[in-house]
């Protein structure tokens, strides 16, 4: 078994050579924490947008979607709080130079402890048979002082992010002995705040010109769009506005491949609801959320709740379903019970009411929100580290097989003529005719049919339908199943029925 760094080594070489993503303006060096996504990296993307649009806006005839612009009025930032607060606190190591994130260094110290207790766990059920893990917990010693000292961490962490008191932060670090993984130093220097908007100005010339931002989310402009499409929707509450688009941030520490990115895209969706009601709907949307992502085939074991012990200001609930990336449990998506911090903003700063006429209570009020905001490019890291398998096989060969859920596979088909003749060729091009209208598929005639399986395993295609002589006996094929790789005869009439 790889160790957990090598294992995510893997998935990224794996990503590049099979053409799923690459690092941006490579023949230039590369671009920090920008990434392209390649041939099969974009087909699994647009896959999973849709996938969650389906659910989000399909599914559900009260929700509906936009496609806002990138580039908003300035003020959109002040009314947010993202001019004044979107902030993130940076410390820099005097020797390495790097520069840190302070609280992903106060994080990943929480992190270390959490393995330490993992690892202990496992070394016990190893240990004992009929072992409980409860009990176990209750009575270790070390166990007990790790979830102690974590808890401490955690809520001085909280308190101190709470009243950005910068210079706690600076000594929390040192009292906790965090020294730079690049040095081994612990010379730190103070904590900054860093805003993480892209600024731009718009207009021919610079001088004069007003300063924009590259959205740091889409949810504004969900915001600004609530009148139009209430009024021009006739939208009735509760309701929801779902958008999928890019966002940006200049990310300080941009690691850890597509998970932190400087541009990144998101699927957002705010739920206006009435004052009151929002714990309510908060509920519902953590149990949908969770749904979807287990409708995927992927293990509840891989997905927690992490529910925030410290609310930003305008949030009264928040959550974040996190994922058992190779690096450790992390945020996927974030669910965020906004209050009508939003839209009361915006009524302020613009002067323009934004306010819901309930036909039920005769009363005019402000919405209260609440928001699910996942990540695409997080969503695909999920999917592609969650698929990634290397398998010994019973002839003592091996495969790596990218095992994603059927529904958003790259290529659903693999077309395979076994031999490049005897009327084979053609005859798998007319099943490629069949299935194009339906499906991305894929036309395969090079090199003998196990090197053919174990590309298409590479790329994670589901299906291989392979064309041999007795197609042209009776008009059937064998269609192999990737992850069992067991194969069965069907007749070309039924491919689409079985596919599907
Ligand atoms: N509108 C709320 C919002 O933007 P967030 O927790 O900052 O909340 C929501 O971001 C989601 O966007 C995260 O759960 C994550 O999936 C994704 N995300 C945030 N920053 C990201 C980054 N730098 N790179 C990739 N994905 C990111």
């Amino acid at each position: 078994m790889p160790s957990s760094e090598d294992l995510f080594k893997q998935i990224i070489a794996h990503a590049k050579e099979y053409g799923y993503i690459f690092p941006s303006s490579e023949i230039y060096d590369g671009l920090s924490a920008v990434y392209d996504y390649g041939q099969y990296g974009v087909e699994l993307k647009n896959n999973i947008k849709q996938y969650w649009w389906r659910a989000m806006v399909q599914y559900h005839e009260n929700i509906v979607g936009i496609d806002s612009a990138i580039f908003m009025h300035p003020t959109i930032w002040k009314a947010s709080g993202h001019v004044d607060a979107f902030n993130d606190p940076l410390i820099d190591n005097k020797d390495s130079k790097k520069r840190y994130r302070a609280d992903v260094l106060i994080e990943d110290f929480i992190q270390k402890l959490e393995e330490k207790i993992e690892k202990e766990i496992e070394k016990a059920k190893k240990k004992f048979e009929n072992f409980d893990e409860e009990f176990f917990c209750k009575t270790n010693p070390n166990i007990l002082r790790n979830k102690e000292k974590i808890d401490s961490v955690n809520n001085r962490f909280a308190a101190l992010m709470n009243e950005t008191d910068l210079a706690g932060i600076k000594s929390l670090i040192e009292e906790l002995e965090i020294a730079c993984p690049v040095s081994g130093t612990k010379n730190w220097t103070d904590v900054r705040q860093f805003n993480l908007m892209f600024a731009t100005q718009m207009g021919s010339v610079a001088e004069g010109a007003d300063t924009i931002y590259l959205r740091p989310e889409t949810a504004q402009g969900i915001f600004v769009n609530f009148l139009n499409v209430y009024k021009t929707g006739r939208m009735k509450i509760p309701f929801g506005i779902a958008q999928i688009g890019k966002a940006f941030r200049n990310e300080i520490v941009a690691r850890q491949f597509i998970f932190r990115m400087r541009e990144f895209e998101q699927m957002e969706m705010q739920f206006f609801v009435r004052p009151g009601e929002e714990i309510k709907w908060f509920e519902y949307w953590k149990t949908e959320r969770k749904k979807w992502h287990l409708s995927l085939g992927i293990s509840e074991n891989d997905y927690r709740f992490h529910d925030h012990d410290k609310l930003a200001h305008y949030a009264n609930a928040a959550t974040d379903i996190e994922f058992r990336f190779p690096f450790g449990f992390k945020e996927l998506e974030g669910i965020h019970s906004r209050t009508d911090f939003d839209l009361s903003q915006h009524e302020q700063y613009s002067g323009k009411k934004l306010r819901y006429f309930d036909p039920e209570t005769n009363e005019s009020y402000v919405p209260f929100v609440i928001e699910t905001s996942i990540g695409v490019d997080r969503m695909f890291l999920a999917v592609l580290s969650h698929a990634y398998t290397e398998e010994s096989l019973p002839d003592g060969s091996t495969r790596v097989v990218l095992k994603i859920p059927a529904q958003i596979a790259p290529i659903k088909a693999a077309v395979l003529p076994l031999v490049k003749k005897d009327g084979l060729p053609e005859k798998a091009r007319e099943i490629v005719e069949i299935l194009k209208p339906k499906m991305m598929c894929q036309y395969d005639e090079k090199d003998a049919i196990g090197r053919r399986y174990r590309r298409q395993d590479a790329i994670g295609t589901p299906y291989c339908i392979t064309v041999d002589n007795q197609t042209l006996e009776d008009d059937t094929v064998t269609i192999r199943e990737r992850d069992s790789m067991l194969q069965k005869r069907v007749v070309i009439g039924e491919i689409l029925r079985e596919l599907c």
